[in-house]
């Protein structure tokens, strides 16, 4: 596939239905886990995006003599230490999104879906010297291009400019490529996390990475 050269940059808050929605696409095994559409899955990352807007970066495709900015084609969340625990305030607005789309059992179902995820990120949170990829995706008609690897090294040079020594994240242990792409980018693998569960997700395991 011929490498494509995107645009990396601070998402504004227009641009959030359209990361939600490369999310969504991207995510594909989660709109199985959750019962819903691309949608659907797109409307319910959506509030969780805009609360915390600042943490996200977008790749966008420029188009030859179109002066206007491309269409957003990668995404990238980027959190410091502690954030995770800030958004308590926001957590009950996503909620109420989440009950009105997938209803009460429908929301039960997604806390033990994701709650192995949850799991992961408590066993081995990301440290105080470490900025942690929260999300990196593609749309999948543009991956295998070097898109990924592009927003990787945002995220390490992103990391350089605010002070922190590394990059952490957490991966699928069932995701090859993109476990390929950390490994290939410099990252060690830490710790295996075994949740008590794979849920509908199907995820045996999480690895904690973290770059050298
Ligand atoms: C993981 C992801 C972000 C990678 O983005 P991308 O733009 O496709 O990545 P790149 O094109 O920069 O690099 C992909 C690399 O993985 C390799 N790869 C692709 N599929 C692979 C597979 N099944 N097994 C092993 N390697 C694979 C490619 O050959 C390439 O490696 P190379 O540069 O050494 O040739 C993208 O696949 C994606 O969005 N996946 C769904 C969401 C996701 O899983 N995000 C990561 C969560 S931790």
């Amino acid at each position: 596939m011929t490498p494509t050269v995107p645009i990396i940059e601070a998402a504004t808050s227009t641009d959030i239905p359209a990361i939600a929605e490369v999310f969504a696409r991207a995510f594909g095994e989660y709109r199985l886990a959750l019962g819903c559409d691309t949608a659907a899955l797109a409307r319910l990352w959506a509030p969780l995006i805009a609360a915390r807007r600042s943490n996200w970066h977008v790749a966008r495709i420029s188009r030859p003599g179109a002066p206007e900015a491309g269409p957003v084609v990668g995404i990238l969340a980027l959190e410091a230490h502690g954030e995770a625990h800030e958004s308590a305030g926001h957590g009950l607005r996503t909620l109420a999104v989440w009950r009105r789309e997938l209803g009460i059992r429908g929301l039960l179902w997604a806390c033990y879906a994701l709650f192995p995820l949850a799991i992961a990120y408590v066993r081995r949170p990301p440290r105080s010297d470490e900025l942690y990829v929260a999300n990196l995706a593609v749309a999948p008609e543009y991956q295998n291009r070097g898109i990924g690897r592009r927003l990787l090294a945002a995220a390490a040079e992103r990391a350089q400019e605010r002070g922190y020594r590394r990059l952490s994240l957490h991966v699928a242990a069932s995701n090859a490529s993109a476990l390929h792409l950390y490994e290939s980018a410099g990252f060690a693998r830490e710790v295996t996390i075994r949740p008590p569960y794979r849920g509908p997700l199907g995820i045996p395991a999480f690895i904690a990475m973290r770059s050298g």
